[in-house]
């Protein structure tokens, strides 16, 4: 039995206070919605349905070229009439899964526990005990526990109001049930709604099994209104994410101070420090070690590899036994060969590294190709830019770049050459040679220095 995947994201976002639609604000790095569809994708359906509404141009601009089928939910009028328009052209022996695109935690085995109920003919609930269960629905249950329906608080009753057991919203059942029940929805309640939960009246009555799962931790289903949940939900993945981390085997000295906002592959004793943020797809070889408040994107760093605190890695390919900072800042396209170091303020971008060699102090390496073993002095600028094309510098292996050094490219340093401190160079310098290019130093006899003159006399 296939699954279509219905998620429920036309709803505004009101108490977001936001220019942007409320499934495309960020949760750890991706649209809330992105979460949703991820742990939908695990249970591999036959198709993906998102009932969009508002701001839908911009929420399907931003999973173009993913295999989502759009359906547009015009105006909001309740959960039951968005699933209505997420309906048209499901097949009868699927099984509907319906999920909501704000309740973005929710974990793909829980998923599968509700799908497997629901292959079985059953209308299948997720539930939650709620310690605070106000603003969800309650779940009515009638003897022997069965459930009986559902209440929405607007609509209940002060006894009623005093069960802890909550609806999350999230449910499957058979498509084929699914069609009818919400064809015979009627909007007569509290909020005049369409209630996607008066199908649970209307199974009971048909004599189909309602069941009901509850959550394994409600964290999973908890939904983002506001930005307050919001943050909160984003705490609640971080330390999911750290978790995963710790149980890999990496050292963090504070779980609480890690940022995950990507993929991250971790090799044996990775240590990550206080305050570091982790973007887009991280490998961290055996061994490497993260400095305090360092960010770390799009990057693969060699074993041994060790990053002090403080520094920025916009994108790289970093060999084993590298050291980069403090205050480093690694630009995109940038290849670190084996043992190379970057040391404190150097910005590196669109450039190569060899093994072995040393950038180490107050330097601006950019569309450079730098050979092994080649030292640059302290100060060093590669001018790349000409105020309209950018330039490559090419430096072979072995050579001493002296301090302050200025390289004027395109120019080309050979093999063991040596450049002398405060050198403007301009042309190739020649492998194995001493080249200066600087004004030379001269003491002139007898100079004064200037006194100031007197008030008053002259002028
Ligand atoms: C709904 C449930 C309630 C449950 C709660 C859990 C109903 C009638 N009530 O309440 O029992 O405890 O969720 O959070 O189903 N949406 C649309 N179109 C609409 C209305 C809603 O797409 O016309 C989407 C929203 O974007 C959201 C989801 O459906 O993702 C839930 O809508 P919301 O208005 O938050 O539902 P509640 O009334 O809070
Ligand atoms: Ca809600």
């Amino acid at each position: 039995m296939a699954t279509t995947v219905i998620i429920l994201a036309a709803g505004q976002g009101k108490r977001m206070r936001s220019a942007h639609p409320k499934v495309l604000q960020p949760l750890g790095g991706e649209p809330l919605l992105a979460h949703v569809l991820a742990a939908a994708r695990a249970l591999r359906p036959r198709e993906l349905r998102v009932v969009h509404g508002h701001g839908g141009e911009a929420v399907q601009a931003a999973f173009a070229g993913q295999p989502v089928a759009w359906f547009h939910q015009a105006e909001q009028r309740g959960t039951g009439h968005a699933v209505r328009q997420g309906l048209p052209g499901l097949p009868a022996d699927d099984v509907a899964l319906i999920l909501y695109g704000d309740v973005p935690l929710i974990r793909a085995e829980t998923l599968r526990r509700l799908v497997a109920r629901a292959r079985r003919g059953e209308l299948a609930l997720l539930t939650a005990e709620f310690a605070d269960p106000k603003g969800y629905g309650r779940i009515l249950r009638g003897e022997r526990g069965r459930i009986t329906g559902i209440v929405e608080e607007k609509d209940a009753t002060p006894d009623q109001r005093r069960l802890r057991e909550g609806n999350t919203g999230l449910l499957a059942c058979p498509a084929s049930h699914l069609a009818r029940w919400i064809r015979r929805l009627k909007a007569n309640n509290a909020q005049g709604e369409y209630y996607l939960t008066d199908i649970v009246g209307l199974a009971a009555k048909e004599g189909v099994p309602v069941a009901g799962i509850l959550a394994p931790d409600v964290e999973e289903v908890f939904g983002v209104n506001d930005r307050r949940q919001l943050a909160e939900a984003e705490r609640i993945l971080q330390r999911r994410r750290a978790g995963e981390l710790l149980d890999a085997g990496v050292t963090l000295a504070d779980p609480g101070h890690l940022i995950v906002r990507g993929r991250v592959r971790c090799g044996r004793d990775v240590f990550i420090d206080a305050g570091v943020i982790l973007e887009g797809d991280v490998t961290l070889g055996d061994g490497v070690r993260i400095g305090p408040w360092s960010l770390v994107r799009d990057a693969t760093l060699g074993a041994g590899t060790v990053v002090h605190s403080h520094s920025v890695i916009e994108a790289g390919r970093i060999g084993e036994g590298c050291e980069i900072g403090p205050y480093a800042r690694v630009r995109p396209d940038v290849e670190l060969a084996d043992g190379a170091k970057l040391g404190n303020f150097v910005e590196i971008k669109k450039s190569v590294i060899g093994r072995g060699s040393k950038v180490n102090h107050l330097t601006y390496i950019g569309d450079a190709t730098i050979g092994a073993a080649v030292n640059v002095g302290a100060g060093t600028i590669t001018c790349n830019y000409d105020g309209a094309n950018k330039h490559r510098t090419v430096i072979g292996d072995g050579a001493f770049i002296g301090s302050g050094v200025e390289l004027v490219a395109p120019v080309e340093i050979g093999a063991g050459a040596t450049i002398g401190a405060g050198s403007t160079i301009t042309k190739a310098a020649p492998a194995g040679a001493l080249t200066v290019a600087r004004a030379r130093q001269a003491t002139i006899p007898g100079w004064q220095r200037p006194v100031k003159a007197k008030k008053g006399a002259g002028h």
